[in-house]
C-alpha cells in the first residue's frame, strides 16, 4: 500500500500543458465507447490507419476449400504476416494457438449453406457475444442480403448483433453479400455499404468496383474489401493498391493469400501495399524476390 514516506513534497498539475482532446482515428466512430475503439485498434493499425485481415471462413457455408483442407498446416504459418483472423469460433478454437498477437473477426452468423440455390435465403445469429467476448474478439461479422430474398432476416440480424456490440463494446463487420441477380457495381455497392452503416455497423466489407471512391466517399464508416475469387497476384495486388487509393481502409482476402503459388510472400506483399504505401507494381516486385528468396 502507497505510504507518504519519501513523496515529493510538491505536486504539478501541468497547468501550461494542454488536455489532449483529439478525436478518433478511423473515420465515423469517434462517438462510440472506449472498448469499440479499444478493439478497433487491434484491427486497424493506428499508425497506417488500415488493416490486412487473412479470412479462411469458408468453411461455414462450403465444408473445405482448396488450401483449407488442413488450416493448422496452411493457415497457421501465415499468422506472423496479417493483422486479424476472419475465421469461424470452430476453426479458431481447434487449429490455432491463443498465445497469438493477431486480432479476430469472428465469423457470427449462421448462413445458408452452398447446397442451397439461392444461398441469400436469410441467417441467423449464430454466436452469442458472450462467446465472442470469451474468444477475446476484436469483432464479429455479419453477413447481410441487400436486393435478396434474406434482406430482412439479415438486417434484423445486424441490428441485433450491434445492440449486443454496443452494448459490450464489440465492432460489428458488416459483410454485404452478392446475390445472384445482383450486380457488382457502384451503384449496389453504394447502397448496400451505406444501407449497413446506417443500421450501424462500425465497419463494413464489399467488394471492390469501378467508381470505388464513391464508395468509399458516401460511407461514413470505414470500408475493406474482399478479395474475391483467386486471381493471378500481380491482378490481386493491383485490386488492393487502387482499393486503398480510393479510400478503403484495409483488405479482407482469403484465396488471393493462401491459394497463390507463395502465401507467405503474397500476405507479405499485400501489407506493404495496405501499410507501407507501395504501388502494386512495387508490391508484386516484393512478391518475386520473397518467392525466390522463401525458396
Ligand atoms: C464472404 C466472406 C468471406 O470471408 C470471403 O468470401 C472469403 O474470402 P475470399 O473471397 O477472399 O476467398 O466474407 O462474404
Amino acid at each position: 500500500m502507497a505510504d507518504n514516506i519519501g513523496n515529493k513534497p510538491s505536486k504539478d498539475y501541468y497547468l501550461d500543458v494542454p488536455v489532449e482532446t483529439e478525436g478518433f482515428f478511423l473515420k465515423g466512430l469517434n462517438n462510440n465507447d472506449f472498448g469499440i475503439k479499444n478493439r478497433l485498434s487491434r484491427i486497424f493499425n493506428p499508425k497506417s490507419k488500415n488493416a490486412v485481415v487473412l479470412a479462411f471462413d469458408h468453411g461455414y457455408i462450403m465444408g473445405s476449400t482448396a488450401g483449407l483442407e488442413r488450416m493448422d498446416v496452411t493457415i497457421k504459418p501465415l499468422v506472423p504476416y496479417v493483422d486479424v483472423l476472419m475465421g469461424t469460433r470452430g476453426a479458431i478454437r481447434s487449429s490455432f494457438s491463443p498465445a497469438m498477437d493477431q486480432a479476430i473477426c469472428l465469423r457470427a452468423t449462421h448462413d445458408a449453406s452452398v447446397l442451397y440455390d439461392d444461398m441469400s435465403i436469410g441467417n441467423g445469429a449464430g454466436v452469442e457475444m458472450e462467446d465472442a467476448i470469451r474468444m477475446n474478439a476484436s469483432a464479429v461479422a455479419v453477413q447481410t442480403f441487400i436486393g435478396s430474398p434474406g434482406e430482412t432476416a439479415s438486417l434484423e440480424t445486424l441490428c441485433r448483433y450491434v445492440d449486443a456490440g454496443d452494448r459490450y463494446g464489440m465492432p460489428v463487420l458488416g459483410v454485404v453479400a452478392v446475390g445472384k441477380q445482383m450486380e457488382r457495381n457502384a451503384k449496389f455497392f453504394l447502397l448496400a455499404t451505406r444501407i449497413l452503416a446506417e443500421h450501424g455497423a462500425h465497419f463494413i466489407k464489399t467488394y471492390y468496383c469501378e467508381d470505388f471512391e464513391k464508395v468509399t466517399a458516401a460511407c461514413p464508416v470505414p470500408i475493406i474489401i474482399a478479395g474475391g475469387k483467386k486471381l493471378p497476384e500481380a491482378e490481386a495486388l493491383s485490386m488492393a493498391y487502387r482499393a486503398i487509393s480510393q479510400g478503403a481502409h484495409g483488405v479482407d482476402m482469403g484465396r488471393n493469400i493462401f491459394q497463390s503459388e507463395d502465401p507467405v510472400a503474397m500476405a507479405q506483399a499485400v501489407g506493404k501495399i495496405v501499410h507501407e504505401g507501395y504501388t502494386d507494381r512495387e508490391a508484386y516486385e516484393f512478391f518475386q524476390d520473397r518467392k525466390r528468396s522463401l525458396k
